[in-house]
């Protein structure tokens, strides 16, 4: 019975932007979600990346997420809206060991809010990461509750792409709003 249900299983896909400055983790993030793997070593990403995690979420469903890795140097471009189109959440995030990489957040949430939203007009669902958490977490800002709480940001998670802290959670938590939406 279990097999004949799982032939007729739903599917979703959802599209989630991964933002934030250069050299934040955004790649290496969507690598140990989706590959389980970390290199240490940095390749500059051009324009945007893409890859995809599937999610066995229960015995009736299962969800394709699409993670669309945006380049940091892209805020500087034209195409970031293209790239953000028809996303349904968004993962931003900052450098714990760079505190200007915070500050940057608000540029990229502006940038995010002007040129996506839900069919129905709402902001999509963001949730914020402090990656590299395995470096120092000293320098988590203050203020991030207020920040998220003024900004409508969901949830926030200290997140290491190196020893894979807290990714899953944050995917889940996001994924939990997006059916939500659907
Ligand atoms: P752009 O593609 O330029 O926008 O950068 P990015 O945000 O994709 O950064 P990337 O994932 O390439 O990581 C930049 C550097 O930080 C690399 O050397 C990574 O190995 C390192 N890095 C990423 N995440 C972590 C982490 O959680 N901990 C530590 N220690 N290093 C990390
Ligand atoms: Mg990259």
């Amino acid at each position: 019975r279990l097999r004949v249900a799982n032939l007729h299983k739903k599917e979703l896909n959802f599209k989630y932007v991964v933002i934030g400055d250069f050299g934040v983790g955004k790649t290496s993030i969507i690598q140990r979600y989706t590959d389980g793997e970390f290199s240490s070593s940095y390749k500059v990403t051009i324009g945007a990346d893409f890859a995809v995690k599937t999610l066995e979420w229960d015995e009736e469903l299962r969800i394709h997420l699409h993670l669309w890795d945006i380049a940091g140097h892209e805020r500087f471009g034209t195409l970031t809206g293209i790239f953000y189109r028809h996303s349904v959440g968004a993962a931003l995030v900052f450098d714990l060991t760079r505190p200007e990489t915070f500050k940057s957040t608000l540029k990229w949430l502006t940038d995010l809010r002007n040129k996506v939203h839900l069919p129905g007009g709402q902001p999509i669902p963001t949730i914020l990461l402090a990656n590299k958490g395995d470096v120092t977490t000293n320098t988590l800002p203050n203020d991030i509750d207020v920040f998220c709480k003024e900004n409508q940001i969901m949830a926030w998670y200290i997140t290491s792409a190196k020893d894979n802290v807290h990714i899953d959670d944050a995917m889940i938590r996001l994924t939990h709003a997006a059916l939500r939406n659907h």
